[in-house]
């Protein structure tokens, strides 16, 4: 992205984020069929685009909220024939979605006794990717990408939603997010890199958090 389009983007990002005045954030007012989904359309775009060539058989996602994200996944994977989404989140939203490809946990993320044990009953050589959708702060996304990252398969994608925060361009008071956990954590992980096509529809709320895992 050259340095005016950057501008450009930007701005929107933020008239995206923060809602034009009285009118509220857009991503609380998007849903998936109904159920709230807090995601940017471009992003779940990608998603799409990233089901279709990795064709997982397990995703990962921390983070439930009301099911919206899972739920796509869902839908993705019934059009591919195949995958599964697990998904956890401290509380049980009310009217989560039931879908015979979703498996919800209830507890935290980074407990590894719940999801993180629970992989264990899996194939170890099966097709995973993880997305990071839960705490944004910088700690607890760190503790995650501990927990995940040998999760994610060789080829596949470890996705770190919401890098925007913390002024990447918005929400500049959020303090040290997920941005600041992915720099750190790919300074001693050489085999991931950002992968910067995910962000070629130029709005994205994960900048600099689609990240690969080196081919086998
Ligand atoms: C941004 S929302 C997830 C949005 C959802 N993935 C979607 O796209 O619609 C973040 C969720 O993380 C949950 N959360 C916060 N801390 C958590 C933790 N330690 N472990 C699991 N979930 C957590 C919150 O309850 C909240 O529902």
């Amino acid at each position: 992205m050259n340095p005016q389009e950057k501008t450009v983007t930007d701005a929107f990002h933020r008239l995206y984020y923060d809602g034009p005045e009285g009118e509220g954030q857009r991503f609380l007012q998007t849903r998936w069929m109904g159920v709230p989904t807090l995601k940017c359309p471009l992003d779940l775009w990608i998603y799409q685009e990233l089901l279709h060539d990795i064709r997982p058989d397990l995703v990962i996602e921390t983070g439930t909220h009301s099911g919206g994200s899972a739920l796509f996944l869902a839908h993705l994977m019934d059009i591919l024939g195949r995958g599964e989404v697990w998904t956890i989140d401290l509380h049980v939203y009310p009217d989560r979605p039931n879908h015979p490809r979703i498996r919800y946990f209830q507890g935290s993320s980074t407990d590894p006794k719940l999801l993180p044990a629970a992989l264990k009953t899996r194939p170890a050589d099966e097709t995973r990717m993880v997305i990071l959708d839960s705490d944004h702060s910088q700690a607890h996304v760190t503790r995650e990408l501990a927990l995940y990252a040998p999760h994610v398969s060789p080829g596949s994608y470890l996705i770190v939603e919401d890098t925007n925060v913390n002024g990447h361009p918005v929400y500049p008071e959020f303090g040290p997010g997920p941005a600041e956990a992915v720099q750190t954590f790919l300074a001693t992980h050489p085999d991931f890199s950002v992968d910067t096509q995910c962000e070629k529809l130029l709005l994205s709320f994960n900048p600099g958090g689609y990240l690969r895992r080196q081919p086998a």
